[in-house]
């Protein structure tokens, strides 16, 4: 099964794909020709199961406006439950069309104009966007990097939640780029922290169901159980079945006030259309999807350690700081370049790699770059070769 991954479908016309449009590598890269291996989707094919579910719905010919009814539902809540051990109830669960909309929806609706939102760089960088974008002030806790593995700064976020005006947490979990899955002793101490000064925590967990080896993912709402209900998660079938320009994501809150306002919002400025592809998607991917999920973490655990060993090998300058969970490589090119510019030089114009800088993440990005792996393991391989030469 594992096989199917590394084929690389070329009878497709990619272009209107966010990765392959060629006005989009011109303006991230300066140019087209380029191996791009930026935007966090995925270049497998679905699993069969979707594809069956999918024809079957568009062979249906009506589309009318439609219902997350519990059919849809249900697969979702027992997918969390059996994978997770999470508790999803069906009462805190809404759905907008991308997790970025509920993001932005929720600190525009339970946050003030001018508050400060926490978040811990280097870190997708969508979430910078989303806090200018709805006027609130990025406050940032960095991470620290010891010995090729980074973690949080206590201090310095008990020091940031402590201040009034800072408001909201968004934690990323599992951390996206640096690949960390937090273990339940650190997310304890964000909790408490967090609790303890009254800061709303939004956790990020888009990409939760891509964990490697002994490492296991902890949902911030277990660990908030019996001690505060100030949280809503956010997640998206989108990333794990490499199906973001299909669904929609979720959102779940156990505090019925803050479910109540989100709903109203939801409602308000109609961010929750759901369509008929996303929700058969949504079904099929819950209900059939585990060994399929199974079978891409273990294809992509084996990416991972295939780049590790490639690079202390070939190119022990560049090493990569490996990742816990996520489909993204954080790759260290502090030893080979001194600047942004001399990275851009290195990769766009010589390795010809379509990557994403470090410095796009904020604060300690400087001599990184983040690589998405979900593609065929032999491109990968090639991208790095071009690299070596
Ligand atoms: C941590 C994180 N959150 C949110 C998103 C965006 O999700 P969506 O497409 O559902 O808005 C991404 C995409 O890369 C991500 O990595």
């Amino acid at each position: 099964m594992a096989a199917q991954f590394d084929k690389y479908k070329k009878d497709i016309n990619r272009s209107t794909f966010v990765r392959y449009n060629e006005n989009y590598l011109k303006d991230n890269f300066g140019t087209t020709d380029i191996s791009p291996f930026w935007v966090a989707d995925s270049d497998f094919i679905v699993m069969p199961e979707l594809i069956k579910a999918l024809k079957k719905t568009a062979k249906r010919g009506l589309y009318p406006y439609e219902l997350k009814t519990l059919a849809i539902k249900q697969p979702l809540i027992d997918w969390f439950k059996k994978r997770h051990n999470v508790e999803i109830k069906m009462d805190g669960l809404l759905f907008t069309t991308s997790v970025n909309t509920g993001l932005a929806a929720a600190i525009d609706e339970l946050t003030t104009k001018g508050d400060g939102i926490i978040i811990q760089p280097p870190v997708f960088q969508g979430f910078k966007g989303i806090i200018n974008g709805v006027g609130r002030k990025i406050i940032n806790n960095p991470l620290k990097l010891t010995n090729g593995r980074y973690e949080i700064d206590f201090t310095d976020l008990e020091k940031k939640a402590s201040d009034k005006k800072n408001t909201a947490i968004i934690l990323c979990s599992p951390h996206n780029p640096v690949g960390r899955v937090w273990k339940v002793k650190e997310l304890e101490k964000i909790a408490g922290i967090c609790i303890a000064n009254n800061v709303l925590m939004l956790t990020d967990e888009i990409h939760a169901d891509v964990i490697y080896s002994s490492n296991t993912f902890v949902g911030m709402t277990e660990v908030y159980k019996g001690k505060s209900d100030n949280i809503i998660m956010f997640g998206s079938a989108g990333k794990s079945f490499g199906i973001p320009g299909l669904v929609d994501s979720f959102m779940y809150t156990p505090n019925s006030t803050l479910k109540k306002a989100m709903q109203e919002r939801i409602m308000r400025f109609h961010l929750g259309k759901s369509n008929a592809f996303g929700n058969a998607a949504l079904k099929t991917v819950y209900k059939y999807g585990h060994k399929w999920l199974d079978t891409k973490t273990a294809y992509l655990a084996k990416t991972v350690n295939t780049i590790d060993e490639y690079l202390k090998k070939n190119i022990p300058n560049i090493s990569l700081v490996k990742p816990e969970g996520t489909y993204q490589v954080w790759l260290d090119f502090n030893k080979v370049v001194k600047n942004d510019d001399e990275l851009k030089n290195l990769l766009y114009n010589k390795a010809k790699l379509g990557i994403t800088l470090g410095t796009e993440y904020g604060i300690g990005g400087k001599g990184f770059a983040r690589m998405n792996i979900a593609s065929p393991r032999p491109m990968i391989m090639e991208a790095l070769g071009n690299l070596k030469k």
